[in-house]
């Protein structure tokens, strides 16, 4: 029987993706996928129907027809309680889905009777390197916010040696170096700009380096700052004030600072106090990329671009969707390589036994089955 993979247009306000791009289309029609999109998916990354209709899709007017349609629903942002009413009991919904910073979602989600798999939770391991949707959008946000950050400054980039006198280059400061930050210092670092990166993980110095950055050394006193998975541990209240501290002097010398810290299901760490932005020189830029878990920077209003003290303090939530003609093809390509997983021959299959599929499995049959999602449901 042939798979029916659904892409309905995505509602909510700022999102501009789609699931998948017409070259994906094509090849999952290839390997025998029915592929359906809604009217209209595509526009607003600038994916005509028409080139759907080419890779051949077929286009579906309604988004209420398109669910009933699709065995496997494929989408960007997390459902609507409007999308959550078309779900279905056992149909497969593959999509970011936020689960740790939504868990009630995810009981509404669960109660929809869906099989959903989560983009964030693919677990970064070497097989599904090819699915790691959380890199893809990272490397679009990192690049983003560093050509908002030039476009925001009132200085140039680059070293300038012109008849009409020298310009330094800009001193560009990327805290948080994972994989937004290492983007955005290989960016700035294009740009022309002077670059130090900072990140609580050791491991990370070496990666600035290479990227022609110089590592900022700070002393935390806290020297078990990584988990067993590779992401950042909260650090205790000691070190991180210590770290507050050290940065300020830091991110005075700094006229763009792009900030990225986050720490996986949890509000963002505050790196730049209101004292920091104080002692900042006017005209300087701040990009906070952590706006959307609350910030990195104490001033930061998420959504907003604010000027405070003199300095601009760019919130622009979800900059991926901004770019959302190379962020849908990169997702696409995600999309694309866990299907493979879910339908190895034809048929769809939820192997649990593999890990890939099991981590990133959050409802099924009416329950949210993944146990740090359904932990934070039960503290809830
Ligand atoms: P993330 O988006 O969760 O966090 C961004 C960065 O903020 C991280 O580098 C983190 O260490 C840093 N951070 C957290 N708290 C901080 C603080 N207080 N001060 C300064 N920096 C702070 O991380 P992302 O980009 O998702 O990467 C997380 C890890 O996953 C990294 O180790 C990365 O190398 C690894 N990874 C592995 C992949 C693979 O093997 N397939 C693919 C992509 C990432």
């Amino acid at each position: 029987m042939t798979v029916s993979v659904g892409v309905p247009r995505e509602v909510r306000d700022l999102e501009r993706r789609v699931a998948l791009v017409p070259d994906v289309v094509g090849a999952l029609v290839g390997d025998g996928f029915e592929v359906l999109v809604e009217a209209g998916a595509g526009a607003a990354a600038h994916f005509a129907d028409d080139g759907y209709v080419a890779a051949g899709a077929r286009i579906v007017a309604d988004g209420a027809a398109l669910y009933a349609a699709a065995d496997c629903v494929l989408k960007v942002a997390p459902p609507t309680g409007e999308e959550l009413a078309h779900l279905r009991r056992g149909q497969v919904l593959v999509s970011f889905l936020d689960p740790l910073g939504d868990p009630e979602g995810m009981q509404a989600l669960a109660a929809t009777g869906t099989t959903a798999l989560s983009m964030e939770l693919v677990p970064r391991i070497t097989r599904a390197q090819s699915m790691d949707a959380l890199s893809s959008q990272a490397t679009v946000a990192g690049y983003r916010a560093v050509l908002s950050a030039a476009a925001a400054s009132p200085r140039f980039f680059p070293l300038l040696m012109t008849a009409a006198g020298t310009v330094s280059p800009a001193k560009v400061l990327v805290l948080g170096a994972g994989v937004a930050g290492l983007q955005a210092i290989a960016t700035a670092r294009r740009l022309g700009a002077v670059v130090t990166g900072f990140d609580v993980r050791p491991a990370v110095k070496e990666q600035v380096e290479s990227l022609g950055a110089r590592f900022l050394d700070l002393d935390l006193g806290a020297s078990d700052t990584e988990t067993a998975g590779g992401y950042a541990k909260e650090l205790d209240a000691d070190a991180h004030r210590r770290e507050q501290e050290q940065l300020t002097k830091a991110i005075a010398a700094s006229d763009v600072v792009v900030a990225t810290a986050l720490i996986p299901g949890r509000a963002a760490p505050v790196l730049i106090t209101a004292e920091a932005v104080e002692a900042m020189r006017a005209g300087s830029v701040i990009v906070d990329l952590a706006a959307e878990a609350g910030g990195n920077c104490s001033l930061t209003v998420p959504g907003e671009v604010v000027e405070r003290h003199g300095v601009t303090i760019s919130g622009t939530l979800n900059l991926p969707s901004t770019m959302a003609q190379h962020a849908s093809q990169l997702y696409a390509k995600n999309v694309q390589s866990l299907l493979r997983l879910l339908v190895p021959d034809g048929a769809l299959v939820i192997d649990t036994d593999d890990e890939i599929v099991r981590e990133s499995l959050v409802t099924m049959d009416g329950v949210v089955v993944n146990s740090r999602v359904a932990a934070l449901v039960t503290e809830g």
